[in-house]
Order: C-alpha cells, then structure tokens, then sequence
C-alpha cells in the first residue's frame, strides 16, 4: 500500500500524531505550509478568523502527487469547529485527486465531528478510516491505543490490500 500522509501543524500536536502514523504505515509526508505568519497571539486571532470565513490562504506548493497514493491521510487541528486553513486550500485544489483518504483530527475539546464532515465535503473518494484526539491526550501519550487501532483501520481497509 502507497501511503502519504499530508498535514498541517501550528503547535506541533498534529505533527507528532501524523509522524507516527507515517512510521507505521512507511508513508511518505507532506507537511503543509501556511505562508501567512500564524505565531502569537494575533497569528492565532487571525487564523480563528481565516478558519471561520473558510478562506482558502496561499500554502507553498505541494512536494508530492495524491494521485499517486492508494491511501491519503489527512491531519488536521480543529480551528473554528472547523479544518485549518491550509488543509482546507489543499483539499480544495486536490480532494478529488485523492483514490482513498483517512481523516485525522486533533482539538483542544471538541469540532472533530464537524471538522471532518467538512474535510469530507472536498474530497470525491471514500474515507476508510477516522479519528481525533485532543491535545492533553497527545501531549500525555494516551492516545496512542486509539492512533494504533486507526492504523490498523487504515492497512485493512486499504483497496490496495484488498486488490
Ligand atoms: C486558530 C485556532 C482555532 C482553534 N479552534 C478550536 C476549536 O474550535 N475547538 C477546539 O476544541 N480547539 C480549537 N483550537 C485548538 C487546536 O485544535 C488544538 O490545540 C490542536 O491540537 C493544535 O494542533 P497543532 O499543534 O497541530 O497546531 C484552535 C486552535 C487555533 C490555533
């Protein structure tokens, strides 16, 4: 299974979740870059604002081909009960290139649900796998139960495996 895991992070949390399923899964990585300044406290006021109005903001060019994977995951932190940014200007301009996709989600409390209901509105394939922690729990390590058993949902579930 050709696996690519494309993510967002500000503070790190989304990273650590989407570094370990790419070692798990041997994916390769897409780290998005939101080119507006989202550091500080006004970077964070702006970005609710970004997030809410759902404006697509310019985000460096992808590395990689989505096309090209059996299985995209997707990982993104809640902002405004909803996806950030620059996951919402990469799956604008390439959800429907994606074959199969798994949603990640990380939160301070709660907008998983809603967050990926509107990740799946971008995307034209079926989503195999879905899941979402909050921070606290990353940040402790208690998570890793529930990511191991996403990952096991994403290797069976795979159409590649299935072929
Ligand atoms: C602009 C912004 C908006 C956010 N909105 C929400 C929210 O609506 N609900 C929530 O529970 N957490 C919200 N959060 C918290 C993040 O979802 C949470 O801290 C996440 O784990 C951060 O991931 P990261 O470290 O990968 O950036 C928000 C954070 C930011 C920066």
């Amino acid at each position: 299974m050709k696996s690519l895991v494309v993510y967002y992070s500000r503070t790190g949390i989304t990273r650590t979740v989407s570094q370990y399923v790419a070692e798990a899964l041997c994916a390769d990585v897409e780290e998005l870059i939101d080119t507006k300044n989202r550091k500080g406290p006004l970077g964070f006021v702006l970005a609710g604002k970004d997030a809410a109005l759902k404006k697509l903001v310019p985000i460096e060019p992808p590395k990689t081909n989505p096309a090209e994977y059996d299985l995209v995951i997707l990982a993104s932190p809640v902002w405004a009960n909803t996806m950030s940014s620059a996951i919402r200007a990469y799956l604008t301009k390439h959800g429907k290139e994606i074959r199969a996709a798994a949603l990640l989600s990380t939160t301070h409390t709660s907008g998983i649900a809603e967050s990926q209901r509107d990740m799946r509105a971008l995307l034209g394939c079926e989503v195999i796998a879905a899941a979402g922690f909050r921070q606290k729990s990353v940040k402790r390590g208690e998570h890793i139960a529930a990511l191991d058993a996403f990952i096991g949902n994403c290797k069976a579930s795979s159409p590649a495996e299935q072929a």
